[in-house]
C-alpha cells in the first residue's frame, strides 16, 4: 500500500480487542505482529480473527480472497520486543493494569526505533503515568478502540501534555486509513467515551437495584427511545462488569464524582462471577 506511514504495526495483547484491532490493521494493508504471552492466547486471537472474517465472508461482506490476504499480512509471536523492533507503530492492548502498560512501554521504548510511535489503547487508565518515564513522550498516544472494533467507526485519540503534533497527525492520518473517524481529547480520566457511557451503565444499575424497571425495560427506554444501538446494561453484559468496575472505581477515585460510585448490585453480581456475556450470564442469559 502507498503512503502508509506504518507499513508494520506490533499489537500487543491478543484478546478481544488486541485481535480487533490487529485485524482492521491488516485490513488497511499494513503488516501485523500480532503478540501475547503464551501461544495459546495468540492463537485465541487469531482463531478470533479467522471467525470474524469467516462470518464477513458468508454474510457477503468480505470475498474469500480479501479473507486470505488479511490473515497473509498477520504473524504471530509471543516476543514482545521482537515484535516491537519490527514496527513504525506498537498498540498495546495488555490487561488494564497501570503497573503492566507501564514496564511494557518502559521496556520497549529502549529497543523501537526512535521514530516508532508507542500507542495504548487503555480506555480510561491516565496516559500520563502510562507513559510516565518512557522514553521519547512526544511519540505516545492514546488510541482507544471499541468493540467489536472491526465493526465500530470511532477512534479516540488521546494525547498527553508532551504528545507531539507530527504523532497526532500521523496517527489521524492512520485512523482515516483504517476506516474509523478520529476524536482528539486530552489526557483526562475516562477521556470522553468511558467517562459518559460507564456513568449511564452504573445508573442504570441503580435503576434496576433500585426497582424503578427491569432490565429489559430500562435498555428498552435507551435503544426506543433515544435511538442507542444497545441498552447500557446489555452493553455493561458484553463489555464484563468486572471490566467495567474496575473503570468505576478508578473513576470514583480520580474524579472524585459520587455518580461514579459502583452499586452493591453491581459488586455482588461480580463477586457471584455474574460477569455478563463472557459467563453466559450478567443482567442477560447469554
Ligand atoms: N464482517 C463484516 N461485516 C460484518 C460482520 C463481519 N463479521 N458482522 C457484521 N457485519 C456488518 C453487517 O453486515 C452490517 O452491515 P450493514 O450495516 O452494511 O448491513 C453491520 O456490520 C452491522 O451488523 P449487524 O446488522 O449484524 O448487527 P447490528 O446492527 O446489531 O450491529 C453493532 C452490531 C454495530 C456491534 C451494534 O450492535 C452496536 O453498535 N452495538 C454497541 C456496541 C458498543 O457500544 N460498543 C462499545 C463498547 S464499549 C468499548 O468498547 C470501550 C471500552 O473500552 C470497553
Amino acid at each position: 500500500m502507498t503512503d502508509n506511514r506504518f507499513p508494520i504495526v506490533a499489537v500487543l495483547g491478543a484478546g478481544t480487542m488486541g485481535a480487533g484491532i490487529a485485524q482492521v490493521c491488516a485490513q488497511a494493508g499494513s503488516r501485523v505482529v500480532l503478540q501475547d504471552i503464551t501461544e495459546e492466547f495468540v492463537q485465541k486471537g487469531l482463531a478470533r480473527i479467522r471467525d470474524f472474517l469467516q462470518k464477513g465472508v458468508d454474510k457477503g461482506k468480505v470475498t474469500d480472497a480479501q479473507r486470505h490476504e488479511v490473515l497473509g499480512r498477520i504473524t504471530t509471536t509471543t516476543d514482545r520486543l521482537a515484535a516491537g523492533r519490527a514496527a513504525q507503530l506498537v498498540i498495546e492492548a495488555v490487561p488494564e493494569k497501570l503497573e503492566l502498560k507501564n514496564g511494557l512501554f518502559r521496556e520497549l521504548a529502549a529497543v523501537v526505533s526512535a521514530d516508532c510511535v508507542l500507542a495504548s489503547n487503555t480506555s480510561s487508565l491516565s496516559l500520563a503515568k502510562v507513559f510516565a518515564g518512557v522514553g521519547g513522550p512526544g511519540r505516545c498516544i492514546g488510541m482507544h478502540f471499541f468493540n467489536p472494533v472491526p465493526l465500530m467507526a470511532l477512534l479516540e485519540l488521546v494525547r498527553t501534555e508532551a504528545t507531539a503534533p507530527a504523532t497526532i497527525e500521523a496517527v489521524t492520518a492512520y485512523a482515516a486509513q483504517l476506516g474509523k473517524e478520529p476524536i482528539l481529547v486530552k489526557d483526562s480520566p475516562g477521556f470522553a467515551s468511558s467517562r459518559l457511557g460507564v456513568c449511564l451503565g452504573l445508573e442504570a444499575i441503580r435503576m434496576v437495584e433500585a426497582g424503578v424497571a427491569s432490565a429489559e425495560d430500562i435498555d428498552k427506554a435507551m435503544v426506543l427511545g433515544y435511538g442507542h444501538p444497545m441498552g447500557p446494561l446489555r452493553l455493561t453484559d458484553l463489555v464484563g462488569l468486572d471490566v467495567r468496575l474496575a473503570i468505576a472505581d478508578y473513576l470514583r477515585k480520580e474524579l472524585d464524582h459520587p455518580g461514579f460510585a459502583a452499586p452493591t448490585l453491581m459488586r455482588t453480581m461480580v463477586a457471584a462471577g455474574k460477569l455478563g456475556k463472557k459467563v453466559g450470564q450478567g443482567f442477560y442469559r447469554w
